[in-house]
């Protein structure tokens, strides 16, 4: 008998959430692990084994036995893609969004990301983490373990620096876990209107030296995002921008294809990026390339149900293509302001023709690749951290079908139980 700190047993169902190393790509999406009857074992932190429950009652003796009867057990899920932190709300633009305005049309005409731009700007490092905590409280509430959160609401040095900061703080204040990316190329700012060119100098000469100096002050690696879109920044700005922030050793994300298909996404995969996000209007030749490549497609189907849009990430011609599919969140005042996961998951299974099974290592195998913590989180296999959920339901399928409910009872990070009930 094996001394260990934690034996979850008799779960109705273990998703373990298997490889091969790597994400799931293609048709290969959606592959469970499935144990009836099954128990998870963990220890400083976590997982050492998992099998059907009268397996691992003979071989651990634990500190802690939790009874998971008629519950199903899944990896916590990873967010990879938010804009935590932000200042402020937007209602008002809900509102004219809803009279007939676009999101687009908003930005131009200097709201959208430029309003909650002047709030994050106003806001002092305590404020900013003390607005942005109670929304990790809740997304850890829903279920995610583990997230990636972006600056982009600064947009000047001093102001995109203070958001790194402010994502380090909240890192250290709650059990959520936060990789930092750097998107000083979020927006315009309303100080170099007409002159983009001007800003993109301004972020490849300081801003990403800057960024890359607080990484190297943190150790830790920063991922390098920019919002690549028409009226925004080009295809060619965009390239310039990764290859720079390459250079200096950051890791590289893209906004691509959100309202117009430029390119990003053949440009994401071409330049090695991690992940390629949002990925509505794809071109063709783009999906073929992400088929090809190793970079991460992220669905954000928050955002066209956010906007009240009617495209969605073509799932299908990117799994034909045998391409890794993760799901992210993208919580933000503007398109989307969802914390939940599980809502995620309901909106790909209808919007996007994702199984639950497919959703839910979209929502967590996947999606850990997407922010380059594949090798740590994402499953339940042994040598991961034990970052665990255990669900109010016996089927993992609840999650998908059922929607605007909150089906997680119990929630386990890094072998600690950071959240149940009463
Ligand atoms: O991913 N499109 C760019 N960024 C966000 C929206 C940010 C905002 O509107 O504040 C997005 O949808
Ligand atoms: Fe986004």
């Amino acid at each position: 008998m094996q001394d260990i700190d934690l034996l979850i047993i008799n779960a109705s169902q273990v998703c373990v959430i298997p490889g091969p190393s790597g994400p799931q790509r293609g048709h290969g999406l959606g592959e469970l692990g499935l144990i009836t009857n099954g128990a998870v074992a963990v220890h400083t932190g976590k997982i050492v084994a998992v099998a059907e429950t009268a397996n691992l009652q003979a071989r651990y003796r634990a500190m802690k036995t939790i009874d998971a009867h008629s519950q199903a057990v899944i990896p916590g899920f990873v967010d990879p893609h938010t804009h935590i932190p932000w200042m402020g709300d937007r209602a008002a633009e809900f509102e004219q969004r809803i009279a007939g305005a676009t999101y687009m049309e908003i930005m131009a005409a200097d709201g959208g990301i430029m309003s909650t731009v002047r709030a994050t700007r106003r806001a002092t490092h305590d404020e900013l983490v003390a607005d942005n905590l109670p929304r990790l409280a809740r997304m850890l509430q829903y279920g995610t373990t583990s997230a990636e959160a972006k600056t982009g609401y600064g947009l000047d040095k001093l102001a995109e620096l203070k958001q790194l900061e402010a994502i380090y703080r909240l890192h250290q204040l709650q059990p959520v876990e936060l990789t930092p990316t750097f998107l000083p190329a979020h927006a315009v700012p309303a100080e170099f209107h007409g002159r983009t060119e001007a800003y993109v100098q301004v972020v490849i000469e300081e801003m990403l030296p800057a960024g890359a100096v607080w990484a190297k002050e943190h150790d830790l690696t920063l991922f390098c995002d920019v919002f690549c879109e028409a009226g925004v920044f080009d295809v060619d700005q965009t390239r310039r921008i990764l290859e720079h922030a390459a250079a200096l050793g950051y890791k590289l994300k893209v906004h691509a294809d959100e309202f117009v298909g430029l390119g990003g996404t053949k440009l994401a995969v071409a330049l090695g990026a991690t992940s390629a996000d949002h990925l509505v209007h794809t071109p063709d030749e783009d999906i073929a390339a992400l088929g090809a490549g190793h970079t991460v497609a992220v669905g954000l189907p928050g955002t066209p149900f956010g906007l009240a849009e009617g495209d969605y990430t073509p799932a299908k011609a990117i799994l034909d293509a045998g391409g890794a599919l993760a799901l992210a969140t993208d919580c933000n005042p503007g398109t989307c302001w969802c914390e939940s996961m599980q809502m995620v998951m309901a909106l790909a299974c209808r919007y996007m023709k994702l199984t639950p099974a497919q959703a839910l290592v979209a929502a967590t195998r996947n999606a850990a690749y997407a922010i380059g913590r594949g090798d740590n989180i994402g499953s339940l296999e042994p040598g991961k951290q034990a970052d665990i959920l255990i669900l109010d339901t016996a089927d993992y399928r609840q999650l998908g079908y059922r929607f605007g409910t909150n089906l997680v009872h119990t929630v386990i990070k890094k072998g600690q139980i950071v959240l149940a009930p009463g």
